[in-house]
């Protein structure tokens, strides 16, 4: 319970969130338990946060060792596990340079600022509008919402940031129409939708954005904050197709727990950003970057995201011999590696809710999708144990 109200209409915790009536006190690897001695298995890993389960050793003890040297230092000053984090991204990625910050919405706020800065450093301010799609989620800034764009986002909050072009996911006309507009600087896109109902763009897809931006001379920005860091079997969901951005934002799973988001960008994009242009507090913070720099020491394991992709592999089909039997209610099953989505016939709320009395954590998305996001380190055992309740669960729903 939250303490006692000053004014009895609004708690104390502002009431911005429908919360589950659930608290759990701690977790271990894939479950979360409460205290009264309940058991979860853990789908849901904090919305694609906790990549490698709860509690995991060598993050606890990253950040316990990290805590008792040092927790904070200015960006006025050189930080050592964020040089390394630094190096780490940009050896393992596209990018040749990276900027730390706190979150998924500051990854995107920052690319967004670096894509206008480079139009405007190259001498055409004028370029900026950015090409965004029905469907997406960018996170809850201003520039976040502007650029997602939806009523439920952005309702109350006009006026909105300008410059965003809204089109129609898949929409290949509209696109080429769209970026033919010379004002047009960027095009930024989930390679798989998450909020928007686990939604993969195929690889010709990208090849085309791809394709598109280098005739016109726009950025091309990924937001991998859900889809990137393992949870597609590649340490980024762009290596499936091999069609590399310009720039691309991470968070979520990046700190599996710790909050930190990054935003990483080729030497050419990232040309405007100079001395004072941009900046963060606590972005780059010591205890957060020793949190990442673990979570890429196991990542980066010889052998751990192929086995991510192995487990994810017999997840899917697994869950390919659900569709089969409950048809009625699970139609579909989509995504990539451990990003699943179940599209069902039955209201999405009321699955994720039956799926948790019976002690199996999801999270609903848009599209009448449960997505699945069990930490990538989930056993098969516990898949097998996942796939039995949401068996159970569909039977008693009457299908
Ligand atoms: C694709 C995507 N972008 C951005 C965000 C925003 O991240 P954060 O909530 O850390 O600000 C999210 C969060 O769900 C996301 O899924």
């Amino acid at each position: 319970m939250n303490a006692a109200p000053a004014n009895a209409s609004m708690p104390s915790l502002m009431p911005i969130y429908r919360r589950i009536d659930l608290a759990f006190e701690h977790g271990e690897g894939s479950w979360l338990f409460t205290k009264d001695g309940r058991r979860f298995l853990d789908f849901a890993a904090g919305i694609a946060v906790c990549g490698l389960g709860h509690a995991h050793p060598h993050l606890v003890h990253a950040l316990q060792e990290q805590a008792a040297r040092l927790w904070h230092v200015s960006n006025l000053f050189r930080i050592e596990p964020l040089e390394r984090l630094a190096d780490r991204l940009v050896a393992h990625s596209f990018a040749d340079t990276a900027f730390l910050c706190n979150s998924g919405a500051e990854a995107i706020e920052a690319s967004i600022k670096l894509v206008r800065r480079y139009h405007w450093a190259a001498g055409h301010p004028e370029r900026h509008k950015i090409v965004t799609f029905e469907g997406s989620f960018h996170g809850r800034t201003m520039a976040g919402i502007s650029a997602a764009g939806g009523g439920r986002l952005t309702e109350g909050y006009a006026p909105l940031l300008e410059g965003f072009v809204h089109l129609p996911f898949g929409d290949h006309e509209a696109l080429r129409a769209a970026l033919a507009d010379p004002a047009v600087g960027a095009v930024l896109v989930e390679p798989i939708q998450g909020e928007g109902g686990i939604r993969p763009l195929p690889p010709q897809c990208l090849e085309g954005l791809r394709e598109a931006c280098d005739e016109t001379g726009a950025l091309l920005v990924y937001d991998e904050v859900q889809c990137g860091m393992g949870r597609t079997g590649h340490l980024f969901a762009y290596q499936h197709s091999g069609v590399t951005p310009d720039v691309m934002a991470l968070a979520k799973g990046l700190g599996g727990g710790f909050p930190i988001g990054a935003c990483l960008a080729t030497a050419r994009a990232a040309s405007g950003m100079t001395p004072g242009s941009h900046g963060s507090t606590f972005g780059g913070n010591p205890l957060a970057c020793s949190v990442a720099n673990a979570v890429l020491d196991v990542m980066l394991e010889p052998g751990f995201l192929d086995g991510v992709a192995e487990r994810a592999r017999y997840l899917r089909a697994g869950l390919e011999g659900l569709r089969e039997r409950h048809a009625a209610q699970l139609p579909e099953v989509r995504g990539l590696g451990l990003m699943l989505g179940l599209k069902l016939a039955v209201p999405n709320l009321e699955a994720a809710a039956a799926l948790r009395a019976n002690g199996l954590l999801t999270v609903p998305a848009g599209d009448n999708v449960l997505r699945l996001l069990p930490p990538l380190t989930v056993s098969e055992a516990e898949i097998d144990e996942a796939l039995a309740l949401i068996g159970r669960t569909f039977a008693g729903m009457g299908g």
